[in-house]
């Protein structure tokens, strides 16, 4: 299993790019199983869940081909697809239940596994399927599937989430795309990405409009030969702007929407940092000292995303005093503060709320990676250690970050991938 070996402390400078969002590319390519017109998606990351899902697209029937530099796909489905999601694929990805809504929607039945639990929560799926039962969607769960079908076209309803969810909202919008007449989705989750995947759909042809947390929908009958290039990734543009700040460095980031991270730029520049914004570009200075900050909160958008939460963690960890965040969206996704604690972190969690006493120095150790958030939050902390740090299970990086380590060492992380 690859690792990272870094050496630290880094200073660093220079330009990076940021490439597409794995996140709102995930769920545009389960979208494209509504299709039966060719399909073109620009801006697709690198990275390995992108190829998870493109391999789960795959065995399902569709026909992909890739660009040479792998990020433009097209893909073209024949009129029928399979409709099994097998076990081996949906275990490597959570997101792979975001095909569930397409193929229901579009081919009335779906076999698809049950999503199992993860490092950072339990992630259950019921809002998933009790928003696509309101359709019309029948299942059972048997064995470890999901078996689903329709009686023909799902029905246009009005369906309230309980609680916000970013994938519950999005398998429902793009399921109620083809269903027959209105629907009205409420308390959706709003996130950038979610924006972008109705973008999408209204490219395609699709009747999608927004009032606050409502989605309305009406539904069409197919969807048309589309061209689309995948938003850039708002967590790789916060976890640059967090490296630049807590290294002393100096960047100029690139290729993003300065208005998809500007809750997280607010909390860094109460830290302290510089920064200067651009339509599509960033120029960030991180200072000398680095300001605590209390009651940091992560909160669904446009509050501070929880996949920020983690690299804000050990930004807190070389601030001048005692910080403070609260995890309110998943109930385990504290899992780097032990493994920071290895690097000499002060860090005490009761309950959803971690106390930082900042002012640490850090000292390299051999750390573990658990989960994808986790780990680039081990890496910031690596870049700012004292001496030799070896990160183990970069896999969970793989997963999430485009060529991370090539992207660091251009702005002067000493960074070796061990194979
Ligand atoms: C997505 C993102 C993930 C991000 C998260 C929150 C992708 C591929 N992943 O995950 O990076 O951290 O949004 O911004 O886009 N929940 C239920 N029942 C459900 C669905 C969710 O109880 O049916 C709970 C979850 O356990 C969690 C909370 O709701 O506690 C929010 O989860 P959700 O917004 O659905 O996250 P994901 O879509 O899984």
């Amino acid at each position: 299993m690859d690792k990272f070996l870094i050496e630290g402390p880094c200073k660093i400078k220079g330009k990076v790019k940021i490439s597409g969002a794995k996140n709102s590319a995930l769920v545009l390519l389960a979208a494209t199983l509504l299709f039966e017109k060719p399909v073109t998606l620009k801006n697709l990351p690198r990275v390995r869940d992108i190829n998870t899902m493109l391999n789960l697209l795959k065995s399902l029937g569709s026909k992909i081909t890739l660009s040479k530099d792998r990020k433009t796909a097209r893909i073209q489905n024949k009129k029928k697809l399979k409709t099994f999601a097998s076990y081996s694929l949906v275990k490597t990805m959570r997101a792979s239940i975001l095909v569930l809504g397409p193929l229901i929607s579009k081919f009335h039945k779906s076999t698809t596994s049950y999503p199992g639990g993860c490092n950072i929560g339990l992630r259950p799926v019921n809002y998933h399927l009790s928003a696509l039962k309101k359709l019309g969607m029948k299942y059972q769960i048997k064995k470890g599937y999901i078996h689903a079908k329709s009686n023909g076209r799902l029905l246009g309803t009005t369906i309230k989430f309980s609680k916000i969810s970013v994938g519950a909202t999005e398998n429902t919008i793009i399921a109620a795309c083809l269903a027959r007449g209105k629907t009205i989705i409420k308390n959706c989750a709003i996130e950038p990405e979610i924006k972008d995947l109705t973008n999408f759909l209204n490219c395609a042809g699709a009747k999608i409009t927004w009032k606050g947390r409502t989605c309305l929908i009406t539904g069409v009958n197919s969807l048309n030969e589309t061209d689309y290039s995948v938003m850039a990734d708002r967590i790789e543009t916060g976890t640059f702007c967090v490296a630049a700040t807590i290294a002393q460095g100096d960047l100029e980031i690139q290729n993003l929407n300065p208005k998809n991270i500007k809750t997280e730029l607010n909390i860094l520049k109460k830290a302290g940092a510089k920064i200067r914004v651009f339509e599509n570009k960033i120029f960030i200075k991180g200072p000398k000292v680095i300001k605590p900050i209390k009651n940091i909160k992560t909160k669904e958008w446009p509050g501070i995303a929880t996949d920020m939460q983690s690299q804000l963690m050990v930004l807190m960890c070389k601030a001048n005093g005692e910080s403070s965040i609260t995890e309110n969206i998943f109930e385990n996704r504290f899992l780097h503060a032990s493994e920071l604690q290895r690097l000499g972190a002060k860090i005490k969690i009761i309950n959803n709320k971690a106390t930082i006493q900042g002012n640490t120095k850090l000292i390299g150790a051999e750390l573990m990676s658990s989960d994808l958030r986790a780990s680039v939050a081990l890496v910031l902390a690596a870049m700012v250690s004292r001496g030799k740090s070896t990160i183990n299970r970069v896999y969970h990086l793989d997963r999430g970050y485009e060529n991370i380590e090539k992207k660091l060492r251009k702005i002067g992380v000493k960074i070796k991938r061990l194979k």
